[in-house]
């Protein structure tokens, strides 16, 4: 229960789904843990924490803001003496927009808090972790990211984009001691896709969400805060650059019909 301990972590996008489940186990891992979302539900992610012993103070913000960023991690560095782990989760997923009916004003929103919000929330942890040394930073893209099928067009644009961002940003940092890594979930149940599990539901056919994939069920947010975990400790030093997919194995193979024994 000690694998941040002495760690101070930030998370945006920590009033809900993958964000809070993540300052959740950062905390029960020795965290302490600013959260920020544009959401006042974040204030509720740090009650719980603080209610369950742990560290976390919230921020009502907009991850897309550079001075709500900045101001998120000079508040950790003020309150809790610096920043070890950034985790840049925000998102937003800007619905399933046929081609022709896309719009600059959908494409300029989600571009600007899916991919602009992750680079500042990079840019300024990586500032402080540099003077530092060392540092973490993860970022939530997306199986949208790797490849069509996941997602509408601006959201698959972004979250390429975030994988892109990682790969030039951590060679960016090269010498600095500051990793950085993007998580690429797959179908994860949180507020983002609960309309898609609500029709399914109300349909009787929740049974077959996920099946596209070989453990032919949807992720749970907290399985994804788990690979937080592991990006943000030390047990993945050596671990810099990279886009891991958390996804039962849907990005591995091409779409086929498979005639399932079972
Ligand atoms: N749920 C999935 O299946 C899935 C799959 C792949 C990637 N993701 C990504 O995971 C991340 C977390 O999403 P989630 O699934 O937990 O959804 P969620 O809606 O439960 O949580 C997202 C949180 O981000 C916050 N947020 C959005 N825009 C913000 C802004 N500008 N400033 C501050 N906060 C903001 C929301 O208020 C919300 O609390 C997103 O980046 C999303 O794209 C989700």
């Amino acid at each position: 229960m000690n694998t941040l301990h002495g760690k101070t972590a930030l998370v945006t996008g920590a009033a809900s789904g993958i964000g809070r489940a993540s300052a959740l186990l950062f905390a029960a891992e020795g965290a302490a843990v600013v959260v920020l979302d544009r959401a006042p539900e974040v204030e509720a992610t740090a009650a719980e924490i603080r209610a369950a012993g742990g560290r976390a103070l919230a921020l009502i913000g907009d991850s897309s803001a550079e001075q709500d960023i900045a101001g998120s991690v000079a508040l950790a560095i003020k309150e809790y003496g610096g920043l070890d782990v950034c985790y840049a989760n925000a998102g937003i997923s800007g619905g399933l927009v046929p081609f022709f009916e896309e719009t600059v004003a959908r494409w300029t929103e989600v571009l600007n808090i899916n991919l602009i919000g992750t680079f500042l929330a990079a840019k300024h942890a990586a500032l402080a972790m540099v003077k530092q040394k060392r540092g973490s930073i993860i970022c939530t893209a997306s199986v949208a990211g790797l490849r069509s099928g996941a997602g509408g067009m601006p959201y698959s644009a972004s979250k390429a984009g975030v994988i892109s961002l990682v790969q030039t940003a951590a060679n960016q940092l090269s010498g600095t001691g500051v990793r950085i890594n993007a998580i690429c979930p797959g179908l994860i149940e949180t507020g983002m896709t609960r309309p898609i599990f609500e029709r399914a539901r109300a349909r009787g056919s929740e049974r077959k969400i996920g099946q596209l994939n070989p453990l032919r069920r949807p992720g749970m947010p907290e399985e994804i805060a788990q690979t937080a975990l592991f990006l943000a400790s030390d047990a993945s030093s050596y671990v810099n650059g990279q886009a891991v997919a958390v996804d039962g194995g849907l990005s591995t193979s091409h779409p086929i019909v498979i005639k399932h024994e079972t």
